[in-house]
């Protein structure tokens, strides 16, 4: 790796995106692998993620054997938001790795629909992916960001995280979780300016985008999107920080 080249590490499950299920139209996209081909094009060294339990499908065969993700030439490590542990694990293998940016891109269905339907499971469990998964992310992969300088942290929110714009009564554990993560990015670069880290934070809303979140509904192309986030990321400061962009 060139000395001046940036490294960026996505988490979602990105390993998914590239079988062979990738070439039929619309399946397996997703903007965790649109982040990595974008900045991969833009020259940085990237690393994406997988689940651990990803791993025992044989169709990623290949990718486990040569711990890189073939299609982009990506290296990966196994994180589940859900275990603290794999976060950790990752975190300790990738020791050595100076990260000039963390990308936290996961997301479970939005589904139950009517707010009543909703357990202390499905409430839980959207915390654990969008919330609480970034959150010790950002916690276990500082070391890596403060290297040799600072660098950038992406939480990949929503508009449903909005209080201002909300006005249904649907999706109340995924709106609940983007809230809070977006409460998490304002708090943690308030922390980060006072205790002088030069990190800047941002949470964006992608737009509508046809993935499997959407099921492969929406009307904003996803290069588009990813491209418009990565420039905007080019113009971010810790002074500035932190950004909440719709
Ligand atoms: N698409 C849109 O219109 C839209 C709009 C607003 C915001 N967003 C946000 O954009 C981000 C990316 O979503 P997307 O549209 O690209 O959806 P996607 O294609 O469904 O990707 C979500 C990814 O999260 C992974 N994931 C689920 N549980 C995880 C866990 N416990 N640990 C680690 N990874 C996990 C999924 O893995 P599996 O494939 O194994 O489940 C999948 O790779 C999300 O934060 C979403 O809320 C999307």
């Amino acid at each position: 790796m060139a000395a001046s080249q940036k490294t960026v590490l996505v988490i979602d499950n990105s390993i998914r995106k590239i079988l062979p299920t990738d070439s039929s139209e619309g399946a397996n996209r997703g903007i965790g692998l649109t982040f990595i081909k974008t900045l991969k094009d833009r020259g940085w060294s990237t690393i994406g993620s997988i689940r651990p339990e990803t791993c025992d499908d044989p169709s990623v065969e290949e990718v486990r054997t040569t711990r890189s993700l073939s299609a982009t030439g990506s290296r990966i490590v196994q994180i589940d938001y859900k275990n603290e542990e794999t976060i950790r694990e990752a975190a300790a293998e990738l020791k050595d790795v100076k990260l000039d940016m963390l990308i936290n891109c996961a997301v479970i269905a939005v589904q139950p629909h009517p707010w009543q339907t909703h357990g202390k499971d499905d409430l839980m469990e959207r915390f654990e992916v969008m919330t609480v998964g970034p959150f010790l992310a950002i916690k276990h992969f500082l070391p890596n960001i403060l290297r040799n300088g600072g660098g950038k942290i992406v939480n990949i929110s929503s508009s449903s995280g909005s209080i201002a714009g909300n006005d249904d009564e649907r999706f109340v554990g995924y709106k609940m979780a983007k809230a809070a993560l977006n409460q998490l990015s304002v708090t943690l670069a308030n922390g980060f300016k006072s205790n002088g880290y030069p990190i800047s934070i941002v949470a964006f809303q992608p737009g509508y985008i046809k993935t499997k979140r959407t099921s492969y509904e929406g009307t904003i192309d996803i290069k588009e999107s990813v491209t418009g986030m990565v420039d905007l990321t080019e113009t971010m400061t810790p002074e500035g920080s932190p950004y909440v962009l719709s």
